[in-house]
């Protein structure tokens, strides 16, 4: 897992062995490859693989115009090849591959914190408009909220 995740939710995100990070880090690119409604998008430099984008269309509430929306599930590029202009390029690369599927509607999960990706996605036109908030229970009850 990207130590990015651990550094923004450190209470939610488990630090797990190496070898356990590398088998599912594996595993997460296959279904993108492999299942209908899934893409995932390779940024390379002198053959060499230096970024990554996984994407998916999913459905959307009845309620919604439209039935489907594209979700951008991870981007990620080399630390030591970051700031070259990678992760707009597969972002941008993303974006018409939606619109070739007739994906009107794009959305992602950022943290809050993560001021760097929030940058990539406002040059690129994503604005905010929810809020995940989220709350850890305790086991026990509290006598208060
Ligand atoms: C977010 C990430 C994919 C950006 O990739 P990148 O290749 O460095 O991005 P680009 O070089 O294409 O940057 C495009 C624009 O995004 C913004 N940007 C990117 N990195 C930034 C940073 N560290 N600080 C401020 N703005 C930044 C800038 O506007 C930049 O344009 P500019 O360089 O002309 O100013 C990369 O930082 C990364 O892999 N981070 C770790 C994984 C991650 O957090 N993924 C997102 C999870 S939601």
């Amino acid at each position: 897992m990207d130590s990015s995740h651990l550094r923004h939710d450190p209470g939610f995100y488990a630090r797990k062995p190496r070898e356990v990070c590398m088998k599912m880090a594996r595993k997460y690119p296959r279904s993108f490859l492999t299942e209908a409604g899934k893409f995932l998008l390779v940024a390379e430099q002198r053959g060499e693989i230096i970024g990554y984008l996984a994407a998916k269309i999913v459905p959307l509430p009845p309620v919604a115009k439209v039935k489907q929306a594209g979700l951008v599930d991870a981007v990620c590029v080399r630390r030591d090849r970051r700031r070259m202009g990678a992760g707009k390029q597969l972002l941008r690369a993303a974006l018409a591959e939606f619109r070739k599927r007739k994906i009107r509607r794009v959305r992602l999960l950022v943290e809050l914190e993560n001021s760097p990706a929030r940058e990539l996605y406002q040059t690129l036109g994503f604005r905010d408009r929810q809020a995940l908030m989220t709350k850890t229970l305790q086991r026990a009850a509290p006598s208060k909220l």
